[in-house]
């Protein structure tokens, strides 16, 4: 295989590949992302998700969940609409597949739980549209990385490295010992995005090429921080021509406004996944 150098983002490659804000934009020009997933017990994770899309820009955003989740989700998140699903199992209907016929990019997993569902093979099959997949969503495509090939629109995983551990079938040391090499293996097999999340995030296109995000401290090492960089990323992935760059940026971005927030008014002890949504606009100050 061939070994393609490994960058380091920094704000000169972000300035140099952010996309500008047009002026007559309009909501459909930002993007319209779905956000699936949210179980009974687990709605903190899609509100985290869709904000944090709404907040990097993205133009609108859906949110499809059961409808027990419905009072909780919606309040926290007004500027979303909502899709309902009758559970988190079945294949999609034609109804659903109507109604995300708009949409630009999908993020699926988080939150979702890890029973049967037949929900990610459809999106995979039935949905020709970029897909994120994370978190719960991870052990649903399991047993599916044989059939992303079929996907006609680009497919990024984000895991954590326990969940790279379950994917490639490793231990974590395993993992932590070569997450270049890992993530590089599983990128050009499958032909995947990976964005291999931990202190340095480590994101690799399927042809193998590896950017380095090392943005970001130990106040991101709390529940919920993964959820709102999938938010990010959906957006940026949305909104750049070239998706390396665009998962790049989204880490950047991430990792930077939780810097930005502990120098300032957080600690890394208090900083919470919502405060590092509310920081992005620091962030994007520094990038016009
Ligand atoms: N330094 C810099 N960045 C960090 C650090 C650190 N020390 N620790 C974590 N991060 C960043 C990661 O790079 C990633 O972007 O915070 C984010 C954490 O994402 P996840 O690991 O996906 O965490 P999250 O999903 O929010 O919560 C953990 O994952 O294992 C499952 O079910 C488990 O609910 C749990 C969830
Ligand atoms: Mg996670």
């Amino acid at each position: 295989a061939k070994h393609a150098s490994k960058q380091r983002w920094c704000i000169k490659n972000v300035r140099a590949t952010f996309p500008k804000r047009e002026k007559y934009a309009h909501k459909g020009s930002n993007g319209r992302g779905l956000v699936i997933g949210g179980q009974q017990t687990m709605p903190g994770a899609i509100v985290l998700a869709a904000r944090a899309a709404l907040r990097s820009g993205a133009g609108l955003v859906t949110v499809a969940t059961i409808k027990e989740n419905l009072p909780i989700v919606s309040s926290s998140c007004i500027e979303a609409t909502y899709h309902l699903l009758p559970n988190l199992t079945d294949r999609l209907t034609d109804r659903d597949l109507e109604a995300f016929e708009k949409i630009d990019a999908i993020t699926f997993g988080m939150g979702i739980g890890r029973d049967d569902s037949q929900l990610l093979s459809d999106l995979i099959e039935k949905l020709d549209k970029p897909l994120l997949i994370d978190a719960d969503g991870l052990y649903h495509a399991k047993p599916l990385l044989e059939t992303l090939l079929q996907h006609k629109a680009p497919i990024v995983v984000t895991p954590h490295y326990g969940e790279m551990a379950m994917l490639t079938n490793k231990t974590v040391p395993e993992v932590k010992r070569s997450p270049f090499s890992i993530s590089r293996q599983f990128a050009e097999k499958y032909q995947v995005y990976v964005v291999l999340k931990g202190k340095h995030t480590i994101i690799t296109a399927p042809n193998g090429e590896q950017i380095v995000s090392d943005q970001g401290n130990a106040g991101l090492a709390k529940g919920g921080t993964g959820d709102v960089l999938t938010g990010i990323l959906l957006t940026m992935i949305m909104q750049h021509e070239e998706l390396l760059p665009a998962l790049a940026n989204g880490c950047y971005l991430h990792g930077t406004s939780a810097d930005y927030l502990v120098e300032d008014n957080h600690t890394e002890r208090d900083l919470l996944a919502t405060d590092v949504i509310e920081g992005l606009s620091q962030v994007f100050r520094t990038l016009s």
